[in-house]
């Protein structure tokens, strides 16, 4: 049976990836911060009893990642998607921002994928697909900046796009593929009512993605519709 690890997986973007993938036939480790909360989650894995497990994960705790490569001893990860991450402080313009709000931002979506690949990299190698999905997003793209602003998002994002190119360059003799991920603007928490894509669609748009794509393409910013992102 095939397995994705997903981390932010109590909501939004994250939920779909683990109900698409649970009812996709999948197994699906779901990592969240609070488990005993994660309501929708627990009641998604009552649906799919033999497919979700849910592990505890705060993507910037080394304590949590330590309990969870134990829990998971040699489970092979097809697919590890480094879902979990925030916005931060949204109306931040220059001459505004701050270092704290900053430096935490960059923990979650920047250095967290990161530490998180590091810590299940065995799991993941020892898998068929042997691939890592970086949620990003085209706001950490350089190119189609043309609105300035948010300083905090764009730039842990264009981390993460850097992280995951050199995670490319250095896993490829290994033959994983790591790919960052453009979900479109979803209705989400983070994305807010007015977005006009689903997170079922997003997550959908993703894993087709995710299905078809190989190693060579590995290193590529790709969106929910199977396009290229410039860096
Ligand atoms: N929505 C959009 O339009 C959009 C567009 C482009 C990119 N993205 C990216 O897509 C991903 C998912 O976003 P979303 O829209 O689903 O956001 P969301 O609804 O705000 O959900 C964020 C998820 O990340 C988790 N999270 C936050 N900090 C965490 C931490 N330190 N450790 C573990 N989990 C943590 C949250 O858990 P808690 O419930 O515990 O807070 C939640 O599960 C993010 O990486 C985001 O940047 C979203």
């Amino acid at each position: 049976m095939l397995t994705a690890l997903i981390t932010g997986a109590n909501r939004g973007l994250g939920f779909a990836f683990a109900e698409l993938y649970a009812s996709s036939g999948w197994r699906v480790f779901a990592c969240c911060r609070n488990p005993s909360k994660a309501e929708r989650l627990l009641a998604l894995a009552q649906q799919y009893p033999a497919m979700i497990s849910l592990f505890q994960l705060d993507v910037t705790s080394a304590s949590d990642l330590e309990r969870l490569v134990k829990d998971l001893s040699l489970a092979s990860i097809d697919v590890l998607i480094n879902n979990a991450g925030v916005y931060g402080p949204s109306k931040l313009r220059f001459g505004t921002v701050t270092e704290e709000p900053w430096l935490e931002v960059f923990r979650i979506n920047t250095v967290g994928p990161l530490m998180v690949s590091q810590a299940l990299i065995t799991n993941v190698v020892t898998s068929q697909r042997r691939m890592i999905a970086n949620i990003s997003s085209h706001m950490g793209s350089i190119e189609s900046n043309s609105e300035g602003n948010a300083y905090i998002y764009r730039s842990c994002k264009a981390g993460l796009n850097a992280v995951t190119k050199s995670m490319a360059i250095d896993l490829a003799p290994q033959q994983v593929t790591v790919v960052a991920l453009h979900p479109g603007w979803v209705q989400t928490d983070m994305g807010g009512s007015e977005a006009p894509t689903s997170p079922k669609e997003s997550a959908a748009g993703l894993k087709r993605v995710l299905d078809y794509i190989t190693l060579d393409e590995s290193g590529s910013f790709f969106d929910l519709h199977s396009n290229e992102v410039p860096w």
